[in-house]
């Protein structure tokens, strides 16, 4: 039962937190969304200098939350890939600090693996085998999850992952950064059937499409032609809750078809949605629905474990150092790493 102090600095959010297994002790959180709005987007260098600033106070507030000692800490954590490499070192040079300092084994952990495990947070009976859709600003990931460690990747995006499809379209629409929440809220008002956009299939050599692989760059050049082209007919009325409703259904409607095909397909009767467009309210709708209709369980974490968290890192973690999987202080960052190469990240203890 190993409770572990786990960083996350992987893109723009310093995170630590306390974690015993599937319960959080404590959970730190310091966006940097704020300081990269100026920019429209991720700064890679700016986000590690925030991280050098941040990093310290939220390792001091997340032992103060949770009232343990450094003796009741089994493990220290980190993200080690994949991200940005700079923001990556922060993270993972604060925690094998803390590793050496306090004689602690060190555990790098893999992001996309710390996205599945917010699912066990949030629902502590959930158990493999069972689909993750994995939807975040870098990653559009359906991935069979057998047990710790242990991932099969069945789909995956072509290009753009959805939520950089999110933050492109609100980029095109003047609507700032990030993207998914201000299209999802404008969504609302708009109408989805307004606009038809292609659904971002992927088309195979032999002929047909992917069954579970995406492809939205197309979809956002779409949205991008359907702006010029409405931008000339009439400046004064500009739809664009519209424009967002039936982008945002076109996405949803993509990732819901490709994921309950693939749960069916390979007789998976659970689902699991992580990664920050797992927060998008037609997404939810829709697979929701969906799972109804065909018998699955869906389930979504809450919305604070759905985004870059550090809680999540300190589960798999958690569960990592109980089967004796510990990392070298030798480990380093790597910006790109399959899921299913979770494994190179650690050597077996004795
Ligand atoms: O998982 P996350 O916090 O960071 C990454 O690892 O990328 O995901 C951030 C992404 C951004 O692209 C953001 O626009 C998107 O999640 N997002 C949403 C919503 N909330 C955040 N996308 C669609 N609808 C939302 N409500
Ligand atoms: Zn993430």
């Amino acid at each position: 039962m190993a409770t572990v102090l786990a960083i996350e600095t992987s893109c723009d959010e310093t995170a630590v937190a306390i974690v015993n297994n599937r319960n959080v002790c404590s959970s730190v959180v310091a966006s940097q969304i704020p300081l990269h709005q100026t920019y429209g987007g991720i700064v890679p260098e700016v986000a590690s200098r925030e991280h050098l600033i941040t990093i310290n106070p939220c390792i001091e507030q997340a032992l103060a939350q949770s009232q343990l000692n450094w003796e009741d800490i089994d493990g220290v954590a980190a993200t080690v890939a994949p991200g940005l490499v700079g923001a990556l070192m922060v993270g993972t040079t604060a925690a094998k600090t803390l590793a050496i300092v306090h004689q602690k084994p060190f555990v790098g952990v893999h992001h996309l693996e710390g996205h599945i495990y917010a699912t066990y947070l949030s629902e502590s009976t959930w158990e493999p085998p069972f689909l993750c859709l994995l939807v975040s600003g870098g990653h559009t990931s359906l991935i069979r999850v057998e047990d710790c460690g242990v991932y099969e990747q069945l789909g995956a995006t072509r290009d753009d992952a959805a939520g950089e499809a999110f933050d492109k379209v609100a980029r095109l629409l003047n609507l700032g950064y990030p993207g998914g929440p201000v299209i999802d809220r404008l969504a609302k008002t708009g109408n989805p059937q307004a606009f038809p956009l292609p659904e971002g299939r992927v088309s195979l050599p032999a002929g047909g499409y992917h069954p579970y692989d995406s492809s939205f760059s197309g979809l956002k050049t779409a949205v991008l032609r359907l702006v010029q082209k409405l931008e000339k007919e009439d400046k004064n009325s500009f739809p664009v809750a519209d424009i967002a409703a039936s982008f945002q259904e076109t996405v949803a409607r993509s990732l819901r078809k490709k994921t309950i095909a693939c749960a069916l397909d390979y007789g998976l009767n659970s689902i699991a949605v992580g990664g920050g467009v797992a927060a998008n309210s037609e997404l939810r709708k829709q697979l929701q629905k969906a799972g109804k209709q065909h018998n699955l369980k869906i389930h979504f974490p809450p919305l604070k474990l759905c985004t870059d968290n550090a809680a999540m890192i300190g589960c798999a973690a958690a569960d990592h150092l109980n089967r004796g999987h510990i990392s070298s202080l030798t480990l380093n960052v790597t910006s790109r790493l399959s899921v299913t190469e979770v494994m190179q990240l650690y050597q077996k203890s004795n």
